[in-house]
């Protein structure tokens, strides 16, 4: 699928679960390109009125879009419970378990995702298979330790490598850094997100299990698909 295809169905499918945003409701918006044709959508429609209770975002990317069409961002932390997050991912299995993270932006996002009451990811057809594989797991680690736990990755087969930025390596909101490991599939996510969550070092990582209610895929013929759990 080239980009200009790609393009159209995320675009689709981000016009699609707009639908979902209602007047008062407190809303989280997620990060990366299918989600930017959500916030578009979001700004036509604030044009015409749409009046949110509360916006969270995940980036300062999705910040920044959606202060240009007019919309308050608030901190997750002054909002209760958000309604729904809309946002991305980069691959979903069918049992909706979920890898985020390609962006960088996965604490933010795993933070806002469990804060809503419905969550929803928007993708084209190419980001969905069976089981979890096909793209590396963002792991964000603390900068004083990360040389350390990349050692015990490799130690422990999970093949990893550094998130670059050019010659240097990526760096995350947070000030961490992000480690990718290459398991391809994933045999038991459970199981490695239980191990990344008690390793001392990791900030979080981009396994987001059992947290997406919803998914809109958009087809390449077109069709728009709406499946919940
Ligand atoms: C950001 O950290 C990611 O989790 C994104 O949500 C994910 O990479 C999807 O991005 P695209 O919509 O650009 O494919």
């Amino acid at each position: 699928m080239d980009k200009e295809e790609q393009d159209r169905l995320k675009k689709l499918a981000a016009v699609k679960a707009a639908e979902l945003v209602k007047p008062k409701m407190k809303l989280g918006v997620g990060t990366g390109s299918t989600v930017a044709f959500l916030i578009a959508e979001l700004g036509r429609r604030k044009k015409e009125g749409l009046n949110l209770a509360a916006v969270v975002t995940t980036s300062s990317r999705s910040k920044k879009q959606l202060e240009s069409y007019g919309f308050h961002v608030a901190e997750l932390a002054t909002v209760d419970q958000l309604d729904v997050t809309i946002d991305g991912a980069d691959r979903i299995a069918a049992n909706f378990d979920g890898i985020k993270g390609g962006g960088g932006a996965l604490t933010m996002e795993k933070n806002v995702a469990v804060n809503s009451r419905q969550v929803v990811w928007i993708v084209d057809e190419s980001k969905m298979v069976d089981h979890l594989s096909g793209f590396p797991l963002p792991v964000e680690v603390l900068p004083i330790s990360c040389v350390q736990n990349f050692k015990l990755f490799q130690a422990e087969g999970l093949n990893p490598q550094w998130r670059m930025s050019g010659n240097k390596r990526f760096v995350t909101h947070y000030g961490n850094y992000i480690i990718d490991l290459n398991i391809d599939p994933i045999p038991v996510p459970s199981g490695l997100a239980d191990y990344l969550d008690h390793t001392v070092g990791v900030v979080e990582h981009g396994l987001f299990l059992g947290m997406c209610n919803e998914v809109i895929i958009a087809h390449a013929d077109g069709n728009i698909e709406d499946r919940k759990k």
